[in-house]
This record gives C-alpha cells, structure tokens and sequence, in this order.
C-alpha cells in the first residue's frame, strides 16, 4: 500500500494528498497535505477527527506524526505550515505538542485568512531533533 503511494506520488506529482484516519475498520477523520510546493519545499497541513467519541485519544498526534514523517522523508519537503483559528485551542494544542511552533498571524505571515488566523511552523531540522528526542 505504501509502495503504490509512493509510486502514484512520483508519477503524478500531485499537489494535494488526502488520508483517511480509520480506527477499527471505521472512518473517524481526514488528514490533509496541500499546496504542495516541490520547489520552494513546502505544504499546508490539517487534521480533523469529526467522530467526537474519539477524540482526545491520541489519533490526531498519531496521524500529525506519520504525515510529518511523509512530508519530510518521502516528498522531501523542508517546512510545513498549518493556519488555525486563535480560539481553537485544541488545533493549537495540537500543533504544540506535534513540534510545530507560533510564527505569527496569518497577515505577519503572509497567508490568507481571517483576522484571528494564527500560523504554525514545523521545520525539517526541528522534526529531525524531535524525532532524534523520541528515539
Ligand atoms: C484538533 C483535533 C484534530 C484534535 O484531535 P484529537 O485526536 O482529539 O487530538 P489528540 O487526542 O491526538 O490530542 C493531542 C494533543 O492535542 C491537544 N488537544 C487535543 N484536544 C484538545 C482540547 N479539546 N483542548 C485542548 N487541547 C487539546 C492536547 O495537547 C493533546 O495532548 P494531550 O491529550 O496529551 O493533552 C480535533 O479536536 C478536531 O478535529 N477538531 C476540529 C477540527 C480542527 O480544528 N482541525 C484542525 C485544523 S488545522
């Protein structure tokens, strides 16, 4: 399965991949990697458990790690961003505990988005020490 990934991603070079997050055989959320941008080496992420009964379980953290992984080994990106709402503070806990960090609002950071839009940062090296960390 991984190897068909891998090879439809090469062929295709797509710049949007899309997982879905299933826990005993059922859907329970989406994992998301867009605007792709092979040259300048970066994406957007984001992840939404929508089955609430499973939330706070430790699937979101589990499925932000894997598509870190993927982003950083097998599309060789070099930063992923994230933009959330200043008041969700589970998207922003989230991201905290996923290694990503506070670059600014969305208008610092020169991204579209709503007034109260914040944008988080993950770098390859601070993915690399983190992972180094865990291990
Ligand atoms: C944000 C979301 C994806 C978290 O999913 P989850 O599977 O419940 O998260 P996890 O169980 O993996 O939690 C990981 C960490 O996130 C933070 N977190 C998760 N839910 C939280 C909440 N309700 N309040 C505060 N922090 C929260 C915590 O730091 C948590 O670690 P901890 O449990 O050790 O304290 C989920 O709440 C969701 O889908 N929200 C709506 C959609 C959304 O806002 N998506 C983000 C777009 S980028």
């Amino acid at each position: 399965m991984v190897a068909a990934l891998v090879l439809f991603i090469g062929a295709l070079r797509p710049n949007v991949i899309l997982w879905t997050i299933e826990h005993q055989e059922s859907p329970i959320g989406l994992s998301l990697i867009r605007h792709i941008d092979r040259e300048k080496g970066r994406a957007t992420v984001a992840v939404l458990i929508g089955e609430r009964s499973e939330q706070r379980k430790g699937f979101a953290l589990e499925a932000a790690a894997i598509r870190n992984d993927f982003a950083f080994g097998q599309l060789e990106l070099r930063s992923l961003r994230a933009t959330v709402r200043s008041e969700n503070h589970a998207s922003r806990g989230l991201l905290e505990r996923a290694g990503y960090k506070l670059i600014g609002t969305a208008a610092e950071a020169g991204v579209g988005g709503s007034g109260n839009a914040l944008v988080f940062e993950l770098q390859r090296r601070g993915h690399e020490r983190q992972r180094e960390t865990a291990g």
